[in-house]
C-alpha cells in the first residue's frame, strides 16, 4: 500500500483525496459501489492466479471488495499505518481484533473506562475461551504499567473514553508494552486521525466505531481496523472466517462521511471547547467532563498527544435523576439517542448510551455518575446550541 501524495498531503487534503485519486471505472468521478457478492472470470487460469494473490483481483466479498479496499486504504494513510481491514460495526472491529491476537492462557491488559460492549468482552466473553483480562484504573498509569509487567500479550486503550473523557497517555504505556513484546491496540473512535495519531505514539493497532466521527451522518453502521500488515493480516484473516465484513454500501457512505471529516471535527473542536467552558461556569452544573478544559485531569497530555480535543463533551445538572431528566427532556436541538458523532447534536445519560450493558453498580464502580450528560455537539452553530442547553438548564 503506497501513496506517494502522502508525504506532502495534510489530514484536510488527504481525507478528501487519500485512496480516492482514481481513476474509477466508466470514468467515475467517485469510486462506484461494487454490490457483486462475488466476481466471475473468464477462465480458470486467471481466476487461480486472482485466489493465489498472484494477480491482482477479488474474489467473494466476505474475503475481498473493490469499494471497501479504497475505504480500507484511505484510513490506513490517514493513520499513517501500513495496512486496515473493515467490519460490520465497531464491535465487530473490536472483537475480531481480540479474538484474532489473542490465545488461551493469555492476558489483556486494559482500562476500566473502555467502551461498554467491550468491557463486556473483557468481562464475560474473554474469560470464557481462557483469556483473562485485567482491567486497570484508567488514569493510574503506574498500575497499568506494573500490570503490562506482571504479562500482557495486548495492551488495550482507548482515549478519550467513553463517557468520562479521561486520557490515556499512549506513548508512555506503549513503550512499557513494547518492553514485554506485547502488541499495542488503541480506540481512536472519539479522536479520529484528525485529531491523534495514535500509530505515530507507538500503538500497533489503530481501530474506529466509523459509525461516529468517521462516517458522521448518523445512518450507517461500520468499524475499522488499522496498523502494522502482519497483525492487519491476521486479524483480516479473521474476519474472512467469522464474516463479519463491511458491505460496500456502507463502506461508500464512509467515505463519503469521510471527505468531509476534516471539516466537521474543526467545527466539533471549537464547538464543544465553548459549550464545555459556558457550562464549567454555569450555576446549574456541577461537574464538565471535557479534556480541553485546563483543569481538566488529563489536559496537559491531551495537549500533547491531540491536534483537538473532540467533539464530545459530558457534563452533570446540579440534582439528582428528576433534575437529569428535566435537563434531557427538555433539549430541543438535541437527539435524545445512544449515538455520538454525528452532525446533529446527540445527548444521553451512560445508563441508556455507552454503558447500557452494564448494571448501575458496574457504573457506580467505574466512575460514571447516573445523572451524567453525554453531550456529543453537532455541527450547528454553537450560539444555538448554547441557548438550547440554557433554556434546558432553566428548568431545573
Ligand atoms: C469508543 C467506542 N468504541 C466502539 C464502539 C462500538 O461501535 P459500534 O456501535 O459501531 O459497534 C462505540 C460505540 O458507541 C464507541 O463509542
Amino acid at each position: 500500500m503506497t501513496d506517494t501524495k502522502r508525504p506532502t498531503m495534510k489530514i484536510d487534503t488527504q481525507a478528501v483525496w487519500a485512496a480516492e485519486e482514481g481513476p474509477f471505472p466508466y470514468g467515475a468521478a467517485t469510486m462506484p459501489i461494487v454490490s457483486s457478492a462475488t466476481f466471475a472470470y473468464e477462465d480458470l487460469d486467471t481466476w487461480q492466479a486472482v485466489a493465489l494473490h498472484e494477480r491482482v483481483g477479488h474474489i467473494y466479498s466476505r474475503n475481498s471488495n473493490p469499494t471497501l479496499a479504497v475505504l480500507e486504504q484511505k484510513i490506513a494513510l490517514m493513520d499513517g499505518t501500513e495496512a486496515a481491514a473493515g467490519f460490520a460495526t465497531g464491535m465487530a472491529a473490536i472483537s475480531s481484533t481480540l479474538f484474532a491476537l489473542l490465545s488461551p492462557g493469555q492476558r489483556v491488559v486494559s482500562i476500566r473506562d473502555s467502551y461498554g460492549g467491550t468491557n463486556v468482552l473483557f468481562e464475560e466473553f474473554l474469560p470464557r475461551f481462557g483469556i483473562a483480562a485485567k482491567l486497570c484504573n484508567t488514569t493510574d498509569f503506574d498500575e497499568i504499567e506494573r500490570e503490562i509487567a506482571a504479562g500482557c500479550t495486548v495492551l488495550y486503550l482507548e482515549t478519550p473514553t467513553n463517557p468520562t473523557l479521561k486520557v490515556l497517555d499512549i506513548e508512555r504505556l506503549a513503550t512499557a508494552a513494547h518492553r514485554v513484546g506485547a502488541v499495542v491496540v488503541t480506540d481512536n473512535t472519539f479522536a479520529t486521525p484528525c485529531n491523534q495519531m495514535p500509530a505515530a505514539l507507538g500503538s500497533d493497532i489503530v481501530l474506529y466505531s466509523a459509525t461516529k466521527f468517521l462516517a458522521g451522518h448518523s445512518d450507517v453502521l461500520g468499524g475499522l481496523v488499522s496498523g502494522r500488515a502482519d497483525l492487519v493480516a491476521r486479524i483480516h484473516h479473521f474476519r474472512e472466517i467469522a464474516g463479519a465484513t463491511l458491505h460496500a454500501d456502507a463502506a461508500y457512505a464512509i467515505l463519503r462521511g469521510m471527505k468531509t471529516l476534516a471539516l466537521r471535527m474543526e467545527r466539533h473542536n471549537q464547538s464543544a471547547q465553548r459549550i464545555a467552558r459556558h457550562l464549567a461556569a454555569h450555576a446549574k452544573v456541577s461537574a464538565v467532563y471535557y479534556p480541553g478544559l485546563e483543569t481538566h485531569p488529563g489536559h496537559a497530555i491531551a495537549a500533547r498527544q491531540m491536534r483537538g480535543f473532540g467533539g464530545v463533551l459530558a457534563f452533570v445538572p446540579r440534582g439528582g435523576h428528576a433534575e437529569l431528566r428535566t435537563v434531557l427532556d427538555s433539549l430541543k436541538l438535541a437527539q435524545r439517542a445512544a449515538h455520538l458523532g454525528g452532525v446533529a447534536t446527540t445527548a444521553g445519560p451512560p445508563a441508556v448510551t455507552s454503558h447500557v450493558e452494564l448494571t448501575a453498580e458496574e457504573r457506580a464502580r467505574a466512575g460514571i455518575p447516573e445523572s451524567l450528560v453525554r453531550y456529543s455537539v453537532g455541527i450547528e452553530d454553537a450560539s444555538d446550541l448554547i441557548a438550547d442547553l440554557d433554556q434546558a438548564l432553566a428548568r431545573i
